[in-house]
């Protein structure tokens, strides 16, 4: 059993205002960019950051799911200016972009050319990740995910140096992020949670991290929801409780319900918490024969406790499922996905790299039924 993640991480409301200290004393650097993108330049968060950082340059282009176009179109100019630092402020798409400029900064070629373990020659340039949501975990993973518009593919381009070198993580930062971003947001890191803890991969003290956010999440998104400005020990503990999950399946992995989700995010731009959520139901209502004391354990933590496994488990997938009604998180068919595109999903799904990951096992044919169930719910 091992864990790994060598973040030095800063966690607490006002952690931001410590930026310019940070960056002095942790990473010595004085050329320092910012990749975000243009909602967080419209909600005043990047101009909070580059008065404290005078002169730093901003590049606001990264779009949801980010694409391997706009990255490469960006390295390009990095070459010339040679920053010392990337800081990724945002939700996952400008911290996974962040990640990638860091890896292209000192490496030549196009993004498409590092998908997968540690092909980069050159360590990647120290990459700082800030994130405002509360759900990508990728300020401790080491993971970018990156779509290659020419396959329309979620590439997962990943490797020891690829973690960021330190993460501020202020939940002051959600103050004022909207109830769909909150929902979707939280769910992923809901799922992020659900999923480590009953991967194949999972350890100990992967679960330990699992668990814990799981009961975080749960007991704080719905508070968020409702009043993310006032109720600040749920906005606090749902950024706890996301970081925590990225602890977990940065050293576990996720399964079946990414599988999905990245395919419709790579096909159709569906926006990654919100297919999480709709996925997790049918997912952990598929896996539950394969480990039905694992999920029993989440619902009993998490109050839905039964005397039977079984039926402790079904009560946590029927809370979760309540849950994102709640949430106001769209159904599948308001996606607009049409029945005839399931099989290309499906396929792609199989060839994801996490599906090996995934307590049961899953052929074409199980993930069809999936998106039929979903489809039908
Ligand atoms: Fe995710």
């Amino acid at each position: 059993m091992h864990f790994h993640m060598p973040t030095k991480l800063y966690f607490g409301p006002g952690e931001i205002q410590n930026l310019a200290k940070i960056l002095v004393n942790d990473l010595k650097v004085e050329n320092p960019v910012i990749v975000t993108d243009k909602g967080i330049v419209a909600s005043g968060m990047v101009g909070l950051v580059a008065q404290m950082l005078p002169g730093v340059k901003v590049y606001d282009t990264i779009e949801a799911n980010p694409k391997s176009d706009t990255i490469n179109a960006i390295a390009c100019d990095l070459r010339q200016i040679k920053p010392d630092l990337i800081i990724g402020l945002g939700g996952g798409s400008p911290l996974d972009a962040g990640k990638a400029l860091a890896l292209l900064a000192t490496n030549p070629g196009k993004i498409e050319d590092f998908e997968g373990l540690e092909k980069y020659i050159n360590d990647p340039l120290p990459f700082m990740a800030i994130p405002t949501t509360c759900g990508t975990g990728s300020e401790v993973t080491w993971v970018s995910v990156i779509t290659d518009v020419s396959r329309k593919f979620k590439m997962s381009i990943k490797g020891p140096k690829m973690y960021p070198a330190v993460s501020i993580v202020d939940p002051d930062l959600i103050k004022t992020l909207p109830k769909p971003i909150i929902a979707s947001t939280g769910l992923d890191a809901l799922t992020h949670a659900v999923e480590a803890y009953l991967s194949k991969p999972a350890t100990p003290i992967t679960d330990t991290n699992a668990l814990g956010a799981v009961q975080l999440i749960l007991g704080a998104v719905e508070g968020a929801f409702m009043d993310i400005e006032k109720n600040h020990t749920d906005r606090e503990n749902l950024m706890y409780g996301s970081t925590i999950a990225g602890f977990a399946f940065g050293n576990s992995d996720v399964t079946a319900v990414h599988c999905i989700s990245e395919s419709i995010g790579a096909l159709y731009d569906v926006p990654h918490g919100v297919a999480n959520s709709i996925f997790l139901p049918h997912v952990l209502a598929y896996n539950l024969p394969a480990c039905v004391k694992k999920m029993a354990d989440l619902a009993r933590k998490t109050g839905f406790s039964a005397v039977d496994d079984k039926v402790s488990a079904q009560l946590f997938i029927s809370h979760i499922t309540a849950l994102s009604k709640r949430l106001e998180i769209p159904v599948f068919k308001e996606l607009n996905i049409a029945r005839n595109q399931f099989e290309i999903i499906a396929d792609m799904s199989v060839s994801n790299n996490s599906n090996g990951s995934n307590p049961r096992s899953l052929d074409r044919n199980d993930y069809l039924k999936i998106l039929e169930n979903a489809f039908d719910s």
